[in-house]
C-alpha cells in the first residue's frame, strides 16, 4: 500500500531534490493506473475540454464538468494528491473562488485547486489559504488566456515579461499558494523561480530544473490528435498504457525527461 501524498510530502521531495511526477487524469480507471505506477499528483486539468470534449481550448469547461471528473478520479484512488483546475471565470471574484473551490473539494474530493494568474489573484489566494483551501498557482502560458495571448504561446521570453512572472511567483507564495505550475517559459527563468521559492514548482515545457514535471496523459500514451512540443509519447517505448506511465515516471525521476526538445528555449 502506497503512502498518501500530502503537501508536506511534496515539500519534502523538493527539499530532498527528488523529482515530483504529475499527470492528468479525468476518470477512475486512469486514476488507478497512475496511482499504481507512482504518480504523485493527479491533475484533473481543464485540458479535458480538449482531450475529452474535442474543443480547441479550455474555455467552455464548466464547474459541473470539473466537479464530475474530480469525483471520478477521487473514486479511483486514495494515494496521489488530487489537484483540480478551477475553470475559466469560476474565480473571477474572491467570493466565486471560495464557493467554487468548496465544490471541488467538498463534492469532488480534490485536495487542492489550481488557478491561472498572478498579481490580480493575490487577494483571492490569500482568502482561500486563510480558510483552509490549498492553492496551486499557474503562471507562464496560462491556457485560459489564449485569446489575450493570441494563441498557446511561450511566455516570459522578454526581460520585463520574465521579471513579471518571477515577481508573480513570489507574490503568490507570499499570499499562501503552496504549489506552482509553470508552463512554457524559458528554462533559465524556470530555474531561477524554482530555486528561489520554498513551494514546489511543477513544470511543463519549462525545462529540466523544476521540482517536478506534468504532462497531459493522452499525450504520454500517444492518443492525442494534438502534438505539443513539450510532450512525449511514452507508449512507443512502453508497449502498454501501464508501461508507458511507468516509463514517464522513471524518466522524470531520473532526469531523463524533459529533453531540450521539450522545452521553450528555441
Ligand atoms: O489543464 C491541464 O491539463 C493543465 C496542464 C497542462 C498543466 O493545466
Amino acid at each position: 500500500m502506497k503512502l498518501a501524498i500530502t503537501l508536506q510530502r511534496l515539500r519534502a521531495l523538493k527539499f530532498a531534490a527528488e523529482k515530483i511526477v504529475s499527470l492528468t487524469a479525468y476518470d477512475a480507471t486512469f486514476a488507478r493506473v497512475l496511482s499504481e505506477q507512482g504518480v504523485e499528483i493527479i491533475l484533473v486539468g481543464d485540458s479535458l475540454g480538449m482531450v475529452l470534449q474535442g474543443a480547441t481550448n479550455t474555455l467552455a469547461v464548466t464547474m459541473d464538468d470539473m466537479v464530475y471528473h474530480t469525483r471520478l478520479v477521487a473514486a479511483g484512488t486514495t494515494g496521489p494528491l488530487i489537484l483540480s483546475d478551477m475553470p475559466f471565470m469560476s474565480y473571477a471574484t474572491p467570493e466565486q473562488a471560495l464557493a467554487n473551490a468548496a465544490r471541488l473539494i467538498g463534492e469532488g474530493g480534490a485536495h487542492m485547486v489550481k488557478l491561472e494568474g498572478g498579481s490580480w489573484l493575490l487577494d483571492t489566494v490569500r482568502k482561500m489559504a486563510e480558510r483552509g483551501i490549498p492553492v496551486c498557482g499557474h503562471l507562464g502560458l496560462t491556457p485560459q488566456w489564449v485569446n489575450k495571448f493570441g494563441g498557446h504561446r511561450v511566455q516570459g521570453r522578454e526581460p520585463d515579461a520574465a521579471e513579471r512572472i518571477y515577481a508573480d511567483a513570489h507574490a503568490l507564495e507570499q499570499a499562501g499558494a503552496e504549489l506552482l505550475v509553470l508552463e512554457c517559459v524559458p528554462s533559465a527563468l524556470a530555474r531561477r523561480i524554482t530555486t528561489s521559492l520554498s513551494m514546489p514548482v511543477i513544470g511543463i515545457g519549462a525545462g529540466p530544473d523544476c521540482d517536478g514535471q506534468v504532462l497531459v496523459l493522452h499525450d504520454v500514451i500517444g492518443v492525442s490528435t494534438r502534438k505539443p512540443r513539450m510532450a512525449k509519447n511514452f507508449l512507443q517505448q512502453g508497449g502498454s498504457i501501464e508501461a508507458a506511465v511507468a516509463a514517464f515516471v522513471a524518466a522524470v525521476k531520473t532526469g531523463k525527461f524533459p529533453e531540450p526538445a521539450h522545452g521553450s528555449d528555441h
